[in-house]
């Protein structure tokens, strides 16, 4: 299965009404290649997941930033994959290294939020450990030292994390899965360089965050093709 280029943009916990509907205007115009090469996914906070999906162009998609580990029920402030497909939000980020630092999610945890989020039909961008269907799965690279920081990681260091992380899945899963799982870096990337770190065979794609809300920076948050 050939691979997609994959840009996410994680708002985190950011962004008014106006805003929202400020970067969605800006992401509408932006030139993308094409869909079949690169896939658009942004991710804001639950409380614009409706509004984004119902301002944004049709060939790009949605993400929650998280989801329950298990069926909806008496779980007060969580949100159900149940739910998200039945907004029909198809992607949901899960694991991010600030819910793990702040919440203590565990990998096991994290391991089954994805899974139990695959098994009902929403894809998942995570760092995972137990999954059958990896077709939808992306997997995320996110050193802690360059979220948020500026300071973003070099092209060989992306590269060599990357290419272990593509290693463990040809090892440990299998090479089909090896070759077609989408491995993303996120962790301070922006317009200025995103396509050195895009010029590296294992790098598929990013995970971006503050430079996805800068609707200064939102037309180079559309990675152009290397
Ligand atoms: O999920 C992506 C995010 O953690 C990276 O943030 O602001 O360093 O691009 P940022």
């Amino acid at each position: 299965m050939a691979r997609k280029f994959f840009v996410g943009g994680n708002w985190k916990c950011n962004g008014t009404t106006e805003e929202v509907k400020k970067i969605v205007t800006t992401l509408n115009e932006a030139e993308v290649p094409s869909e079949d090469v690169v896939e658009v996914v942004v991710s804001p906070p639950f409380v614009f997941l409706t509004l984004v999906k119902s301002l944004l162009r049709s060939d790009f998609h949605v993400a929650a930033q998280n989801c329950w580990v298990r069926k909806g029920g008496a779980f007060t402030g969580e949100i159900s994959a149940e739910m998200l497909v039945n907004l029909g939000i198809p992607w949901v980020i899960i694991g991010h290294s600030e819910r793990r630092a702040l919440l203590n999610e565990s990998n096991e945890f994290v391991g089954d939020k994805v899974a139990y989020a695959v098994s009902q039909g929403v894809k998942a961008i995570a760092c995972i450990e137990k999954v059958t269907n990896w077709e939808n799965v992306v997997l995320a690279y996110e050193p802690v030292w360059a979220i948020g920081t500026g300071k973003v990681a070099t092209p060989a260091q992306a590269q060599e994390v990357h290419c272990e992380l593509r290693k463990w899945l040809n090892d440990n899963v299998n090479s089909e899965v090896a070759a077609s799982t989408r491995i993303i870096y996120g962790g301070s990337v922006n317009g200025a360089n995103c396509n050195e770190l895009a010029a590296q065979p294992d790098v598929d794609g990013f995970l971006v965050g503050g430079a996805s809300l800068k609707v200064s920076d939102v037309p180079s948050f559309i990675v152009p093709l290397v």
